[in-house]
């Protein structure tokens, strides 16, 4: 049995818990935890076949991995993300899923006790609900009790985008638990309030009458029972939220980066050049798990790893490219394609952990070890955009990656002319492709390197340099 090691996530549900192994996951189920299990067991293996839920494998009670009175094995997933990362169609799509299996449970007398997004993961485009502990026998009179959990988690994020323009991430980035109904409040005042003819109205007013629940001294569910909440009524609140859920767009389908695909600014043979060196270096690394694409923009550059990886991590801090590099995957069958999951990320801020000790959801950095990072046309907007050095950049990509594609557009270089148009004189003056390349020098050794037509953009490939130990 490899090494099992308590997943630092799992901890908030009294009656299961998960270990991960080498390439298992198990959910260890407390006494009452298996008889919830036992209930709702059917339920689960038809999601299962329908591939909303992970696969589940009952464990013989004599390879128990550890105390408890059942386990189940899943597959170990490729690649953890959390709702922070995310795109507003990939949270629409995630809530449609919660919406989805909350409706399927009722009607098979399947309860959900919590609605939270990380219990949903993506495997390449595709969500799939990975809590199997979140289902429970299902009284008639019981209410959505996640529902309060959904709005915070879901619904209250997705309206910020869809009706006020604002981005959720970094409010989900800044707490497991959402957006509470309090803020929601504000942050869709009065205004939008109005133009949105209620429907704002419908959900607050279930979000208060829920938190009030939740505050009260009484016992919730005995006094929510004798309320009443039949399965009809259920099934007419989720089917009105996923309405709602459908409903929202963002409206928008332009942003800074969104019309960069025809990358008029290489001439069309430096493009092929690019191409090919990066097919050829991610050819020539030998197997590789995980790839990270760190300005993926379009994902030209992420299908071109595909053929290479196990999974590839297409990262960009535009949303808008990666809503619609999710979108444009969701419509593709190919394998290739299904191993590119996009994913919401500013290099410049990403990283840190959230929840409790900062670890319960661990950072980026934690959950992917690239094997390569192909890094292209990113290091200047890093560099003079964000003020991260260059140093800096080439010691995160060496901390993290034994092979690098990367390209330096260097001081020539027309987008970098640019993006020095409006700084002070002299301040970037270390930006300069001899800098860089004693830079990369010391921390990998430079395999391949190549000039692309027009004169100021270099593509490398490099391997880490080995350690000595010290
Ligand atoms: C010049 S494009 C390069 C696209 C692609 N890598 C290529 O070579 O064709 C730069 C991309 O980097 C992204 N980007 C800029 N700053 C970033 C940051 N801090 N973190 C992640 N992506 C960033 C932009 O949104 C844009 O899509």
């Amino acid at each position: 049995m490899a090494l099992l090691e308590a997943d630092s996530g799992s901890f908030r549900d009294p009656l299961s818990r998960v270990v991960v192994a080498d390439d298992s996951v198990y959910r260890l189920f407390s006494e009452m935890g298996e008889s919830d299990r036992v209930a709702v067991w059917p339920f689960v293996e038809s999601q299962i076949q329908l591939g909303t839920v992970i696969e589940s494998e009952l464990m013989a009670v004599e390879d128990h991995v550890a105390p408890a009175t059942s386990i189940l094995r899943h597959p170990k997933l490729d690649l953890i993300t959390f709702p922070f990362e995310w795109s507003f169609q990939m949270l629409k799509d995630a809530a449609l899923l919660q919406l989805d299996l909350v409706r399927a449970g009722a009607l098979a007398g399947v309860g959900v006790k919590d609605a939270s997004s990380y219990n949903i993961q993506f495997v390449g485009t595709t969500p799939i609900f990975i809590d199997v502990g979140s289902f429970q026998p299902r009284k008639r009179s019981d209410p959505w009790f996640g529902y309060q959990q959904f709005c915070e988690l879901f619904l209250y994020p997705l309206m910020l985008k869809a009706y006020a323009g604002v981005s959720f991430q970094p409010f989900l980035r800044g707490s497991v638990h959402g957006i509470p109904v309090d803020q929601a409040k504000g942050l869709l005042g009065p205004l939008r309030l109005k133009r949105q003819r209620g429907r704002f109205t419908h959900v607050l007013f279930h979000a208060l009458a829920q938190a009030k629940l939740a505050d009260s001294d009484e016992g919730v569910a005995e006094d929510v029972a004798e309320s009443g909440m039949k399965t009809e009524l259920l099934l007419a609140t989720v089917a009105k939220t996923r309405k709602l859920v459908e409903s929202m767009d963002t409206g928008l389908d332009e942003s800074l980066w969104s019309d960069y695909s025809d990358r008029g600014h290489y001439e069309s043979r430096s493009l092929a050049e690019k191409a090919a060196f990066v097919d050829d270096s991610l050819a020539g690394a030998g197997a590789l798990g995980h790839v990270w694409d760190v300005g993926c923009n379009d994902g030209m550059f992420s299908r071109i790893a595909a053929n290479h990886a196990d999974v590839v991590l297409a990262m960009d801090a535009d949303e808008l490219v990666i809503d619609q590099l999710y979108k444009q995957l969701r419509t593709e069958t190919s394998v290739e394609a299904n191993r590119i999951t996009p994913l919401v990320v500013d290099l410049s801020t990403a990283g840190g952990g959230v929840g409790w000790r900062g670890s319960e959801r661990p950072g980026l950095f934690h959950r992917s070890r690239p094997d390569a990072v192909i890094y292209l046309a990113v290091i200047h907007h890093l560099a003079l955009t964000f003020n991260i050095p260059l140093q800096q950049q080439l010691d995160l990509l060496a901390d993290s990656t034994e092979n690098l594609v990367i390209e330096f557009p260097d001081e020539n270089d027309q987008m970098v002319q640019k993006l020095l148009r409006n700084k002070r004189p002299g301040i970037y003056s270390h930006y300069t492709l001899d800098n860089f390349e004693r830079l990369l020098g010391e921390r990998f050794e430079v395999r391949r390197r190549e000039t692309l037509t027009g004169g100021s953009r270099t593509i490398f490939f490099a391997t880490r340099t080995p350690r000595t130990a010290s």
